[in-house]
């Protein structure tokens, strides 16, 4: 039996961050020129975060993520995601990345046990992907797709940040990149998250915008009904290609929120917005039993309260959420440190 927290949410899904690094320095996520970094030994060795996720799947968890920063730059990754994949408990077991590294690994992840993947790509166009990321990698991270489709990885995910006046006039294309490889799409809006310091209202491209961008080049598309938990919403086209669209930003899904994340030190976040959390390394590494673990986890979920992006949504003259003085001061307030 999951747990529940104070709306009536069950704790579920568990996003795994396996480091704080990136090897891109996408203006949505990483703008700045230098940032604060973990400290090394605090990242938690797999061991530690193999028993940090049991004591999650005793709780009810049954849905595992493993993200970043940018999760294949922590070595030997497929040694987790075997040991993750060896707990039947895990219903679902998938990793975010940007792809750079994804041609030499994909093999590898799909033969240590990984069930699904999702790729990052925002454009099409090289000279655009280098003055996005600032990294000269737009072939590598197609060629990681394509490798992911070739190592069995299918149906693969494809999440696009939409930035309006950056790539806004791209979405019909990657719709079109996207149904070619039987990838589903998602489009996502642009989320004002801590690190994301060039937040404006005016370069979200909302919901409405997509969905009218599509219909001009694709002709229109009708929601697919269906009862999840899954931040997309589903939408299918006449000749049947579907696709999602986040809108975590205008129409947020924090009603139906059953995820927290684990950070690369043992930080346990309850929501994306969170300015604090439940220093689980240290309790671990103090000798906490699994039952103390299990205890403390489970009165925090239950006394859960967070609709960050809900809160959000409120509040008027809204701009980038955490100042940059104090992303200087915690890199825990960062999305990398997070994972997407
Ligand atoms: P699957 O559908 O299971 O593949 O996963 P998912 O839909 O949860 O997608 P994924 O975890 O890849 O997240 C996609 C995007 O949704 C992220 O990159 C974020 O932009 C957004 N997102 C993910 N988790 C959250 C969350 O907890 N809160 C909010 N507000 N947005 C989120
Ligand atoms: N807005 C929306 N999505 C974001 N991501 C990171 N920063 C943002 C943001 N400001 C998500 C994207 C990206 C993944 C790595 O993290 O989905 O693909
Ligand atoms: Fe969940 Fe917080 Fe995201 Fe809302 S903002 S969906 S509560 S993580």
């Amino acid at each position: 039996m999951a747990v529940v927290d104070h709306f009536q949410r069950p704790l579920r899904s568990l996003r795994v961050s396996v480091t704080d690094r990136c090897n891109l320095r996408c203006d949505y996520c990483m703008p700045e020129d230098e940032y604060l970094w973990l400290p090394r030994e605090d990242i938690l060795t797999f061991e530690e975060t193999s028993a940090l996720v049991d004591v999650f799947l005793d709780l009810g968890v049954d849905q595992v993520r493993i993200t970043g920063g940018e999760p294949l730059l922590r070595r030997n990754v497929e040694r987790l995601v075997r040991q993750l994949a060896g707990k039947p408990r895990i219903r679902d077991l998938a990793l975010t990345t940007n792809a750079v590294l994804l041609a030499r690994q994909a093999g590898a992840l799909k033969e240590a046990g990984l069930h699904r993947l999702a790729v990052s790509l925002d454009t099409l166009r090289p000279d655009r992907f280098t003055r996005l990321t600032r990294a000269d990698a737009l072939g590598d991270v197609l060629a990681g797709i394509d490798a992911a489709g070739e190592a069995g990885f299918s149906p693969l995910k494809i999440d696009t940040v939409v930035l309006r006046g950056i790539n806004d006039d791209e979405i019909g294309d990657l719709l079109a990149y996207a149904r070619a490889r039987r990838a589903e799409i998602r489009f996502i809006e642009y989320m004002d998250v801590g690190g994301a310091t060039r937040w404006t209202p005016e370069a979200v491209f909302s919901r409405r915008e997509i969905l009218d961008a599509v219909a001009r080049q694709h002709g229109p598309a009708a929601p697919v009904s269906e009862l999840s938990s899954a931040p997309a919403d589903r939408y299918r086209l006449a000749d049947g290609t579907v696709f999602g669209v986040i809108s975590s930003t205008t129409e947020p899904f924090c009603d139906a929120c059953d995820r927290s994340r684990l950070t690369a030190d043992g930080v346990w976040l309850l929501c994306l917005y969170a300015t604090d959390g439940m220093d689980l390394r240290n309790l671990l590494r103090r000798g906490a039993s699994a039952e103390e673990l299990r205890t403390l986890v489970s009165r925090r979920w239950r006394a859960r309260t967070d609709r960050g992006a809900l809160e959000r949504l409120g509040s008027d003259r809204r701009s980038a959420f955490i100042p940059l003085a104090s992303l200087k001061r915690d890199a825990h307030l960062e999305m990398h440190t997070r994972g997407g």
